[in-house]
């Protein structure tokens, strides 16, 4: 099982957005996904609420339980676990982290979201596990992103993630169904940034990004040998 935590002190940033549309790319490419939602807002839950094809799964759980549902999700054989994490919850990011083999921060260029960035890239220092910055929202000139990467990278230490995010209707429409933009416009501009974002994710991971298996409706492809007959079952954990 690999897991990646969303992380950033900051609300509002793209955390819950990045979260599923990456965990929904891991299962349209046939890894039984999991998403834990650790907001109480419960954002990520609701989308899947909206959502008719019920995978990925997402849990709603109590922070308090994480490091026991991590450990049930990997006895039961979750490929990849999503862990979506609450703004102003210090404890809460750490242990997040601290379960992960990679940890995204999701931030919007603007100079309000990156000074505010300090304590998200202060607590990363305090694990040992490989952290990055994802530029997200990103306007359509350059050099507002290259001055923020900078930044980032520069000031506050952290790495940032070569894949850039733009402020694109379609990751926040596709939330209204329960989709994902690689869903609504699988040709559009949004979708094909998650593309790239999935496969350095995979890369990161050490993990082969594979084939795409199941359509965006939940039905399988034919693309491989036994693709077909996977049965895409995930038992409930944390419930
Ligand atoms: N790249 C983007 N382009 C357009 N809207 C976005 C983008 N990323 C996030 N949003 C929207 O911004 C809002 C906040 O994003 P969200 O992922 O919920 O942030 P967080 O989980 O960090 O609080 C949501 O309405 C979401 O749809
Ligand atoms: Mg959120």
């Amino acid at each position: 099982m690999r897991t990646i935590a969303l992380i950033n002190q900051k609300g509002g940033v793209g955390k819950t957005t990045v979260a599923l549309h990456l965990a929904a790319a891991f299962q349209l490419h046939g890894r039984d996904t999991l998403v834990l939602d650790l907001d109480p807002q419960a954002s990520a839950s609701e989308w899947h609420d909206a959502r008719e094809n019920k995978l990925p799964h997402v849990e709603s759980i109590q922070p308090a339980r994480l490091a026991k549902v991590v450990e049930q999700a990997r006895e039961i054989g979750t490929g990849v676990l999503v862990l979506d994490t609450a703004p102003h919850a210090e404890s809460t990011a750490l242990e997040a982290a601290r379960c992960a083999d990679l940890v995204l921060v999701p931030c919007q260029p603007s100079i309000m979201d990156l000074r505010a960035m300090r304590k998200t890239a202060d607590l990363l220092k305090l694990v040992r596990v490989p952290a990055f910055a994802v530029l997200n929202s990103v306007p359509p000139q350059r050099t507002v992103a290259d001055e923020a990467e900078e930044m980032i990278a520069g000031t506050l230490g952290l790495p940032v993630c070569p894949v850039r995010l733009g402020d694109r209707v379609a990751y926040d429409r596709c939330l209204i169904t329960g989709q994902v933009a690689q869903e609504i416009e699988p040709a559009g501009k949004a979708a094909a940034e998650v593309a790239r974002l999935y496969m350095w994710t995979c890369e990161q991971l050490g993990m082969p990004a594979g084939e795409l298996v199941l359509t965006s409706a939940g039905e399988h492809v034919d693309v491989a040998a036994g693709a077909n007959d996977r049965t895409h079952t995930h038992a409930h954990v944390g419930g």
